[in-house]
């Protein structure tokens, strides 16, 4: 893709935060630090920018006028809108101003990525910008086209259990670690049985701030809280008849899972701020990432609405437990990258790439191999990907290329609540999956010093930023992972990397 997005952002931070996500997916980026000297910069070089990225509150001249002014120029470059003040109807007129989709910041580096390629892919494939309308019915269609691929015993058994959970309206809890296709295994779920042609609607509670999640998913009246200056319908009425995908279950606040918990038992929603409420039809599919049943014991996450949610569990298998998968992974990850990098041929991988990125632990899983094998083409300029090509991988392996050590698994009782159906109805002859396991605690030969070049000890502020820098770069920019791992909130990990100068990249 030969893309130049124009970033414009009042906070030279964001704009380095969102430059660093962008970048990284090999995008070329400029950027802008207010309205006017992005409707400036358009109007002079217009072909080279095939997106913005648009903040929408700043001094002067704020994003909904940028967007205002785009329509009256008749300027079609699609714009993805962020948005830290997390007011639903300011990202609706935005939608209806004409942007192509918004985000709520602090929006995860791979995230900003995606929304920045799907603006792009549309924009050039010359369909109209998407009105509000379309954005909520391109949900439905995304799920076209799932391809799971593996064919191992983890992944086949998968595969059978997405055949038999589409079967029913089972609710599904999905379970594995960051960027082992859990949201692949939703939309082939989804995308199967009878709500097939249904709507799915996609809701990752992590990303919304707290005080806004009870109205996304039940929706809210006009005026049923400051700044709720319109009726809003929530993510459960969208999905009516169809498929409502929960991901990340376990960010859900207290408030918003005593609703849920509601709003499952009784099929009832009722919207903030209404008297009465409507009922509804829809089938749950819920992810996590985090080991549920902890937030469970520890009291973060209600016990009744875990076994509501988690009636028919899917382990998505991480990526170093199928390491015999990785051939035909890889395969198919280098032909779809080389599609997205625009180019005409696929690169080969040699043995020695493949030697290399068979020893590495993948921390980041499938989404971390398709950012390597993407970086690799991009940056490869002899048609083949080599071992060269994966220089980093192999710095972090040791020197030796030793497997990586299964860690002792987590004990985790999947027992059922008395009064749920299943699994009287469990299917036949599938195991227990196995529980969710640590990353291998092993330091992989990482350390950060504790003693500075003078042999005096490094003030701890230094060493904390080493820490958290590493923990960007081991996780891939994955801020709610990270934040979790390092056990510090989402706003504390971003005011540390403000305060260190740490980018969202790898360093
Ligand atoms: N089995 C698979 N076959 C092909 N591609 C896969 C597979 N698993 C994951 N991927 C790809 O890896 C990327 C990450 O997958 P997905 O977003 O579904 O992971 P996730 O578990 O939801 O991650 P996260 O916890 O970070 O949200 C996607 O581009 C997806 O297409
Ligand atoms: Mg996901």
């Amino acid at each position: 893709m030969n893309a130049t997005v124009l970033i414009v952002d009042d906070d030279p931070v964001q704009r380095r935060l969102a430059e660093a996500a962008l970048t990284r997916d090999g995008m070329a980026v400029a950027a802008c630090g207010d309205g006017t000297a992005a409707l400036d910069h358009l109007a002079e070089r217009r072909d080279g920018v095939s997106a913005m990225v648009l903040d929408l509150v700043m001094p002067g001249m704020d994003g909904i006028a940028v967007l205002e002014a785009l329509r009256q120029r008749g300027d079609q470059v699609p714009v993805i809108v962020q948005t830290a003040k997390g007011s639903m109807d300011v990202a609706i007129s935005a939608m209806r101003a004409g942007a192509f989709d918004f985000l709520v910041k602090p929006v995860a580096p791979a995230k900003l990525a995606k929304a920045v390629r799907d603006a792009v892919k549309v924009a050039e494939s010359g369909q109209r910008r998407a009105t509000p309308e379309t954005f909520r019915k391109r949900a439905a269609s995304r799920r076209q086209g799932v391809d799971l691929i593996g064919n191992g015993p983890e992944m086949t058994r998968v595969k059978r259990l997405i055949a038999k959970a589409s079967a029913s309206d089972i609710p599904v809890l999905i379970e594995g670690e960051s960027g082992t296709g859990k949201e692949l295994v939703a939309r082939a779920i989804a995308g199967r049985g009878a709500r097939a042609t249904k709507p799915l609607v996609i809701v990752n509670c992590g990303a919304i701030p707290d005080n806004l999640v009870e109205s996304i998913l039940f929706g809210h009246e006009k005026g049923a809280f400051t700044g709720a200056t319109e009726k809003h319908t929530g993510k459960f009425v969208e999905a009516d008849g169809g498929t409502l995908f929960l991901d990340e279950i376990g960010e859900l606040p207290n408030a918003a899972q005593v609703k849920l918990l509601r709003a499952i038992q009784d099929g009832h929603v009722e919207p903030v701020g209404a008297r009465g409420g409507r009922t509804v039809d829809v089938r749950l599919v819920s992810a996590t990432n985090r080991d549920l049943i902890a937030a469970v014991q520890t009291g973060r996450f209600r016990e009744d609405l875990y076994y509501r949610l988690n009636v028919f569990p899917i382990l998505t298998p991480s990526l170093r437990s199928r390491t015999g998968d990785l051939p035909e992974l890889v395969d198919h990850l280098v032909e779809r990258q080389a599609r997205k990098a625009g180019l005409t041929g696929v690169p080969k991988v040699t043995d020695a790439a493949m030697e290399v990125l068979g020893a590495y632990d993948w921390p980041g899983n499938v989404r971390q191999l398709e950012n390597e094998l993407f970086r690799a083409l991009v940056l490869s300029e002899t048609g083949v990907l080599d071992a060269p090509d994966f220089a980093h991988i192999a710095a972090q392996l040791d020197g030796s290329r030793r497997p990586i050590a299964p860690m002792p698994a987590l004990d985790r009782p999947l027992a059922p609540a008395a009064d749920m159906p299943f699994p009287p109805a469990a299917p036949d002859g599938v195991p227990e999956p196995p529980p969710l396991r640590e990353r291998p605690a092993a330091d992989r030969g990482h350390c950060v010093p504790l003693l500075g070049a003078d042999d005096h000890a490094r003030p701890l502020a230094a060493i904390e930023a080493d820490a958290i820098s590493h923990a960007v770069s081991h996780y891939d920019g994955q801020m709610s992972e990270i934040a979790r791992r390092l056990g510090i909130g989402r706003s504390t990990l971003y005011r540390k990397l403000r305060e260190y100068g740490i980018v969202g990249g790898r360093n």
